[in-house]
């Protein structure tokens, strides 16, 4: 049974990169953005990217995003939610650092309820990050999924993130193990709380991501190994203080969740000693499809997919492999092209054809 889908029904994009503006309404099927190099189909992505996270994923400078000589950009969008109720979401940045996120026309939503209403997976040709980059991009993709399966990750996060920070701070004046237990009696519940909730959706969600790959590159079984940031067979609070006098010198705080890591291998090679690039796009897309597959499965709701350069790394039968399995998921799906022959193969009727040229957008 398919999950219920969320779909943007309408966009709207306002002095974004080199869109000026554009005003679609796109397929609640598979929409393609096709264009040549520098028209704007990365923009494209990265505007509906950002008004599910507030923030574009090439640069985190909103200096960069917003269009050159203009003051600010605005994204507004019409969302059929799960549940068959309408919701618009604005969005606007300044380059004065002004913000405002509006839902429904009221202001002071925070990113976590956007990200809560506009859940989405993006794959992009530097997104093999996810496979050799460094632990905080495994990271991310675990948080994905704790942040949308645990009401109660968000908070735990953020927490963490609070603690981390003014333990480190306190690192610098500190002289006696004393002085930082305090703090250390907070963070070890909070710390164990996130390990768990990550530890537990790794388990879940890991029978899907070794199918999913085993049917993107069946000639390769991957292991796939949560670790928690430090060793588990050993107290978080006593490696706290056995890491003391280290910790103070680096100022820093060396071991803990904020090291956790999703660990990817086949046998004993690491991935990207064994893998050509075409590969690694599939296991990326392998990994991204079995995130949102369970998503849609366990909330019985969709997600969107994000396919920046579809075809770059692959060849036809994978395309094809790849397009089949993205169908399958009866989500809405934007994938950007040079070609239209590349993605010809698998358009059908209700799924819609965006030209891109400039930074005009024509149906
Ligand atoms: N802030 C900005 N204002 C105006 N144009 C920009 C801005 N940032 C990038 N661009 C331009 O937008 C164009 C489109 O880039 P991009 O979306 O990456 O194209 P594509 O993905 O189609 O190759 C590029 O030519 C780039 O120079
Ligand atoms: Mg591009």
């Amino acid at each position: 049974m398919l999950a219920n889908p969320m779909t943007i029904a309408q966009l709207k994009i306002h002095d974004f990169r080199n869109i000026d503006f554009a005003d679609i309404s796109p397929s609640s099927t598979f929409n393609f953005i096709i264009g040549d190099n520098g028209s704007g189909k990365t923009s494209f992505l990265e505007a509906i990217y950002m008004l599910g996270h507030g923030r574009a994923f090439r640069h985190l400078l909103s200096s960069r995003i917003i269009q050159h000589n203009k003051s600010e950009l605005i994204l507004f969008s019409k969302i059929i939610a799960p549940n068959q109720q309408t919701h618009t979401v604005g969005l606007s940045k300044a380059r004065s650092g002004d913000n405002k996120i509006k839902i429904d026309n009221d202001e002071g939503y925070k990113l976590a309820e956007l990200a809560k209403l506009l859940p989405m997976q993006l794959i992009t040709p530097e997104g093999f990050d996810l496979l050799t980059g460094g632990p905080k991009y495994r990271r991310a993709f675990i948080d994905w999924g704790c942040f949308h399966h645990y009401p109660e990750f968000i908070s735990l996060w953020n927490t963490l993130r609070r603690l981390l920070k003014q333990r480190n701070a306190l690192l610098k004046n500190t002289i006696h193990y004393n002085q930082v237990l305090p703090w250390d009696k907070e963070l070890v519940p909070v710390a164990n709380k996130v390990s768990q909730i990550r530890e537990d959706y790794i388990a879940q969600i890991r029978p899907e991501i070794i199918k999913t790959s085993h049917d993107f590159l069946p000639e390769y079984s991957l292991e796939c190994q949560f670790y928690s940031g430090w060793d588990s067979s050993t107290d978080y609070a006593t490696l706290l203080v056995d890491n003391f006098e280290r910790d103070k010198l680096l100022n820093y705080t060396s071991v803990g969740p904020h090291k956790a890591d999703l660990r990817l291998k086949i046998g004993n090679t690491p991935i990207e000693a064994l893998f050509s690039r075409g590969q690694l796009k599939l296991l990326m897309c392998a990994l991204r499809l079995a995130q949102g597959e369970f998503y849609a499965e366990q909330l019985n709701q969709s997600c969107l997919y994000l396919i920046d350069d579809f075809a770059s790394e692959l060849d036809l039968s994978k395309r094809t492999l790849l397009a089949k399995r993205l169908k399958s998921t009866g989500s809405q799906v934007f994938i950007t092209a040079v070609d239209q022959e590349q993605i010809q193969a698998m358009v059908d009727e209700n799924d819609k054809i965006f030209y891109i040229k400039s930074g005009i957008i024509s149906a």
